[in-house]
């Protein structure tokens, strides 16, 4: 039994859909756990030969019952599929997944998303073409720290502070700690970048203390 790394198991833990396509599968094993540990239906897809074929090696191992697809993004997503997950890629690269694939997306339930970067992007797109972030979490691993988002239709307010740290988030350890690591990041760079170039900055650090302020700890 393989196991997880923080990252891919708190991914797992949040799969609950029925089919579930898992886009940009790479080493194949999350498809394989979703499988064999919560007997879901799993489609593991990628854009290149490489990662899928040592996904499927890993499959034919296991003895597990997984179909491989190339594919590029979602545009040629099974139609009983309906759950994906898209993990471990930039979050501009998953707008244009999602944008491409505009109409498969509109039949999906849900969405687990976790993008290694541009997250702020990645929200204010998901709002502003109609869709809510439920529930949100961070997830250290080295010295990265990686947001998770489930993702389901429907309206929601957009805030400039949730768009840069989270809609619904789970405020734990790890969150903490995130939201540190980041105030500390902008304070070292305000005592080495001229202030005329600090607008991006003051911005975060303002929307930061107001996160901070408000934990109280
Ligand atoms: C860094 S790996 C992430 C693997 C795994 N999802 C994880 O989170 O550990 C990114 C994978 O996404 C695949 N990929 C990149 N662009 C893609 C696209 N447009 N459609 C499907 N897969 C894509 C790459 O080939 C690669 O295998």
């Amino acid at each position: 039994m393989i196991k997880l790394s923080n990252r891919l198991q708190a991914l797992f833990e949040w799969c609950d859909g029925e089919v579930i396509a898992d886009i940009g599968c790479d080493h194949g094993y999350i498809s394989l756990k979703l499988a064999q540990e919560k007997g879901k239906k799993v489609y593991a897809c990628d854009v290149a030969q490489g990662p899928l074929q040592r996904a499927r090696t890993l499959f034919e191992k296991e003895e597990a019952d997984i179909c491989c697809l190339l594919m590029n993004g979602i545009v040629n997503l099974p139609d009983d599929v309906d759950q994906i997950l898209i993990a471990g890629m930039g979050g501009q690269l998953m707008i244009s997944i999602l944008e491409d694939g505009k109409e498969k997306a509109s039949h999906l339930q849900s969405m687990i998303l976790s993008p290694h970067k541009d997250a702020p992007d990645l929200r204010k797109y998901l709002i502003d073409h109609h869709f809510r972030i439920v529930k949100e979490r961070t997830i250290k691993e080295g010295n990265h720290f990686y947001p998770i988002l489930y993702v389901m239709h429907g309206k929601q307010e957009r805030s400039v502070l949730k768009d840069y740290y989270g809609y619904h988030m789970i405020e734990d350890e790890e969150y903490k700690q995130f939201v540190d690591h980041e105030y500390k990041k902008w304070k070292a760079l305000e005592l080495s970048v001229p202030a005329s170039q600090f607008k991006e900055g003051e911005k975060r650090l303002k929307l930061l203390e107001q996160i901070r302020t408000k934990r109280s700890c």
